[in-house]
């Protein structure tokens, strides 16, 4: 099985409030996108592809030369749409990896591909909440409390046959969070496996911190 990978790049990170596009911030000296590309790699995909944000397209060509770099669109879901057109047509699965999830361990990556393998035609990590879960209204009053222990928190890399991932997006009427629910629209099942807690993805200030501080830990 041939299998490539998508790195959406193309983010404000608007949440972190920092000029600079959220995929070139640095922890331990290298930036987001070069630690999601990095991380693939060693855990054995063979083709990379990363959406950048078009008025950084160089600088981030010149980060990672390892891998194929596009101008990404207006949403997540149009930078993976235009990364899936630079992907050859032998590929046979395609992994989607938040470049905002600079830890993504090489035993998820090597799940997924394993469960895609197996014949699942679309496969996302998971793992289960903490904390509770309630539902609130427009005023912040609790409506009711989710059973939580049929919920999971969703990471990436999320797998797909690229002929899957192809369709979900040429069907797409909305804009999604995540490819996974675009497969689900189309009654196709999508399969599970164990995520990594390492694996967050970093949208607020307080997530770069953790990073910074896990890279610092990890280097001792
Ligand atoms: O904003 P959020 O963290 O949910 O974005 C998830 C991923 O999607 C990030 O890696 C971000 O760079 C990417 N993205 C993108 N193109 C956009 C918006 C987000 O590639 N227009």
């Amino acid at each position: 099985m041939r299998v490539a990978a998508i790195v959406p790049a193309a983010g404000r990170g608007e949440r972190l409030g920092h000029p600079v596009p959220k995929a070139l911030l640095q922890i331990g000296g290298q930036s987001l996108v070069e630690h999601a590309v990095a991380g693939l790699i060693r855990a054995g995909v063979e083709l990379v592809v990363v959406a950048a944000p078009a008025d950084v397209i160089d600088e981030v060509r010149r980060l990672v030369p390892q891998a194929t770099v596009v101008p990404g669109g207006s949403d997540r879901c149009a930078s993976v749409r235009l990364a899936l057109d630079a992907i050859p047509v032998d590929v046979d699965a395609v992994l989607v990896h938040d470049a905002a999830r600079p830890f993504g361990s090489d035993d998820v990556v090597q799940r997924v591909v394993a469960a895609l393998d197996s014949g699942a035609p679309a496969v996302i990590p998971v793992v289960p909440l903490v904390d509770t879960v309630k539902r609130v209204d427009g005023n912040g009053a609790v409506i009711e409390t989710i059973d939580r222990a049929t919920l999971r928190a969703v990471q990436t890399p999320q797998g797909f046959r690229r002929d899957v991932l192809a369709a979900a997006h040429a069907n797409a009427t909305a804009t999604v969070t995540d490819d996974a629910a675009l497969v689900e629209a189309m009654g196709i099942e999508v399969k599970t496996v164990d995520g990594d807690p390492r694996a967050f993805k970093v949208t607020t200030a307080w997530d770069l911190t953790v990073a910074e501080a896990l890279w610092e830990w990890g280097r001792r």
